[in-house]
């Protein structure tokens, strides 16, 4: 089967290895965010978000994004847009795969996986993440 152009790099398969994603273009833009309206977000998994500053254990549900977890668990982030644009919340990612959806960070930046939006990316298979906070 080969790959049509509509095709792009996916990082962190399973084993951590790029796959290829078969899914057109406008599916990314169907894919929703978090405070996207009923019946436009992908099925997102849940997952735990450590914070190594405080060793907290923060439970991110599927219909929840980082962000919002965070601020509900009484941990301060700074933001602004809530939208992945501003780059405002940006936080220092320390261990973890992160499913980048945010427009601020630059493909370099996102496949050194140093920094993510938390009001709008998650981590990679509801596996966990460990954030600088
Ligand atoms: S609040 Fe603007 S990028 Fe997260």
């Amino acid at each position: 089967m080969g790959l049509d152009a509509g095709s792009r790099p996916i990082r962190g398969g399973p084993q951590g290895n790029s796959r290829y994603s078969l899914r057109p273009p406008q599916r990314d833009r169907e894919r929703g965010l978090p405070g996207a309206a009923p019946g436009c977000r992908e099925l997102v998994e849940a997952f735990d978000v450590v914070l190594c500053r405080t060793g907290r254990t923060i439970h991110v549900a599927q219909d929840e994004s980082v962000l919002e977890a965070l601020l509900a668990a009484g941990v301060r982030v700074d933001s602004m847009c809530h939208n992945g644009l501003c780059g405002t919340c940006q936080t220092r990612v320390l261990s973890g795969d992160i499913d980048h959806r945010d427009s601020f960070l630059s493909d370099e930046e996102r496949a050194a996986g140093r920094f993510m939006m938390p009001c709008v990316s998650r981590a990679v298979g509801g596996a966990d993440i460990v954030l600088d906070l």
